[in-house]
């Protein structure tokens, strides 16, 4: 096992204890939506955020019990953006990591409520002294997943990527409503860590640059994964893109310059790690990992 793949374990199985602790099982009236809150976290996916929040912090001696509730609240927020991004409304996907989508499972009404509760969740994760116990730090922290799940991030990129269904964009349009919708809660996760480690502004301007290039490389092979993986393993509809009309790297470029796309994102990437030397090794493999993972 490499040690990307022993680390993503790792963190997967100490996100999900986590997970469990901030949601615990349901009691009362309101047991349903929890339920669903639940459902659609754990076992949650291949738990990447978390793990470049856990990883970048690991960068700055941050202790893991703040790193791992950061993370956690990155998957909650990235839940919830899984959540409503499946709705009938938006991209209609019955499946979802391998079984139904929280809204088939549940129903529509509470699926997004879910997602609204998680969001919120993710907040409320944040500014917990527990977290870290400087509250300019937690407010750095919340400042930063708004800006990223917000209207000029996540959010904001789902609004342009559903108009893409009936534009053609242009290979810059498509860059940024990427960046958007995926590369910023990608971004905030590794910003995350240099935050929680106080790191100074260079090695955090270096880990941006990073991010920036890794967040667009991993929409871009999520986009190649729908054009050519199978639901059995990426455990998700495939074909979507194609079918909705949607203009992505793959529709503009083909699969074989959108793939050298992805490789040359994720080389720039690695380059940017330079000034971390050994410290920086797993961000290194998490490169490598976005562009060849086959789910
Ligand atoms: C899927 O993200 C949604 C996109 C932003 C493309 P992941 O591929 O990280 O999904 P999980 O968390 O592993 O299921
Ligand atoms: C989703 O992009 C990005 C989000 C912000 C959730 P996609 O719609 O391509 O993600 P999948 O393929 O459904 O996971
Ligand atoms: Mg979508
Ligand atoms: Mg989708
Ligand atoms: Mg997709």
């Amino acid at each position: 096992m490499t040690g990307l793949t022993q680390n993503l374990k790792e963190t997967g199985a100490a996100i999900g204890e986590v997970l469990d602790e901030l949601l615990p099982e349901p009691d009362g009236p309101e047991a349903r939506l929890i339920e669903a809150m639940r459902y659609a976290l754990i076992p949650g996916g291949k738990r990447l955020r978390a793990a470049l929040v856990v990883t970048s912090a690991g960068m700055f001696s941050v202790s893991r019990s703040s790193a791992l509730r950061v993370g956690a609240a990155m998957e909650m927020v990235h839940a919830y953006s899984l959540i409503h991004d499946d709705l009938p409304c938006m991209d209609d996907d019955d499946l979802r990591r391998g079984r139904a989508s929280t809204h088939i499972q549940f129903d529509e009404a509470t699926a997004v409520l879910a997602g609204d509760a998680l969001q919120t969740l993710a907040f409320e994760v944040l500014a917990d002294e527990d977290t870290h116990s400087n509250p300019a730090v937690r407010l750095e922290l919340i400042r930063t997943f708004s800006l990223a799940a917000g209207v000029h991030g996540m959010a904001g990129g789902q609004m342009i990527d559903l108009e893409a269904e009936h534009h053609t964009l242009e290979i810059a349009q498509i860059t940024r409503l990427q960046r958007m919708k995926t590369g910023a809660l990608i971004a905030c996760a590794c910003e995350s860590g240099a935050i929680l480690g106080r790191a100074p502004a260079r090695q955090r301007q270096a880990l941006q640059a990073f991010a920036h290039d890794l967040g667009l490389a991993f929409q871009i092979t999520d986009d190649l994964l729908d054009a050519e993986g199978s639901p059995a393993v990426t455990g998700k509809g495939v074909g979507k893109d194609a079918a909705a009309g949607k203009a992505t790297f793959v529709s503009l470029l083909g699969l074989d310059r959108a793939r050298q796309q992805a490789q040359m994102l994720a080389d720039q990437a690695v380059a940017h790690l330079d000034t971390f030397d050994d410290k920086a090794e797993l961000l290194r493999q998490v490169a490598r990992f976005v562009i060849t993972r086959d789910s």
